[in-house]
């Protein structure tokens, strides 16, 4: 494995796979690596003969009050897990590689609609901060496929609209969310958790596949996401909010509206703020 920091030690090696040819994947990380991270890498060695890994901490996407600064980095742990996952090259961007300009007066990418809604309304100016580095990312990797963790499923939605209003030729694939025992979503901010926090937020993927249930048999949608923030405020969890909304674009579901649905939380428990979902 290779791992490179420059845009132009970047370009080269990609330069001599895409001169033969070769199918490029990328995994855009924010490092400190766990399983469900090395999940999203083997479906991209499945799907591309070379694989591309970013890590990069981007600032844009943290809020003045977030976790930027404490947010886990593990390098060395990661690129040892990525060796041995046979990754072809690691890029690892300084923030001036990623933001020539400064951050702060960076061009930026909005994404309505989806960027201020669920998780957009309580961090603000996040998504445009993912879909900025996810649009840097394609445009210095140009991989022909990216993989992306279906746990940040907001997330997905943004850079899949990102894909088709900038027109990258990029091919997504999104992979399954890895699980504890418990059913807590793998997460490199469950370490913020204590024991006993852990087993408290076991109740997020618990209520939420209570509620796909429900809704699988027609009760009430309202009543259904009533009683989901009922319960996991009654496990202890500070409730950002618990939901279920139409799959494609997390809209509301109107009234007789049929489609997929997705079942949706965001919950605070002692310095960490959990995620999750499930599909309906
Ligand atoms: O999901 C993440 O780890 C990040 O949001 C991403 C996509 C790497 C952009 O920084």
């Amino acid at each position: 494995m290779r791992t490179v920091v420059t845009r132009e030690d970047l370009r080269a090696t990609l330069g001599a796979w895409r001169r033969s040819g070769e199918g490029i994947a990328l995994v855009p990380t924010m490092g400190n690596l766990h399983a469900g991270h090395r999940s999203l890498v083997e479906l991209a060695g499945a799907r591309r003969p070379r694989v591309v890994v970013s890590s990069f901490v981007n600032p844009t996407q943290f809020g003045p009050n977030e976790d930027y600064a404490a947010y886990p980095r593990t390098p060395d742990a990661d690129r040892a897990a990525l060796h041995d996952l046979g990754v072809d090259l690691l890029f690892e961007p300084e923030v001036a590689t990623m933001y020539p300009g400064g951050t702060e007066g960076s061009v930026r990418i909005e994404v309505p609609g989806l960027s201020d809604i669920l998780c957009g309304r309580t961090r603000p100016g996040h998504f445009s901060g993912v879909a900025t580095v996810v649009a840097k990312l394609f445009n210095l990797v140009q991989p022909d496929l990216a993989v992306f963790g279906q746990k940040d499923y907001q997330q997905t939605l943004v850079i899949r609209r990102l894909v088709r209003d900038v027109s990258f030729p990029i091919e997504l694939v999104i992979g399954a969310t890895l699980r504890e025992p418990s059913g807590l979503a793998l997460s490199s901010r469950n370490q913020y958790l204590t024991a006993g926090e852990r087993v408290q937020a076991a109740a997020i993927h618990a209520t939420l596949q209570d509620m796909a249930g429900q809704v699988r048999l027609g009760e009430d949608e309202a009543v259904v996401c009533e009683a989901g923030t009922a319960r996991l405020a009654a496990a202890g969890l500070r409730v950002d909010y618990c939901t279920v909304r139409m799959a494609d674009d997390l809209s509301e579901p109107q009234p007789g509206q049929q489609g997929p649905r997705v079942a949706l939380a965001a919950a605070y428990l002692g310095r960490a703020r959990l995620i999750d979902n499930v599909l309906i």
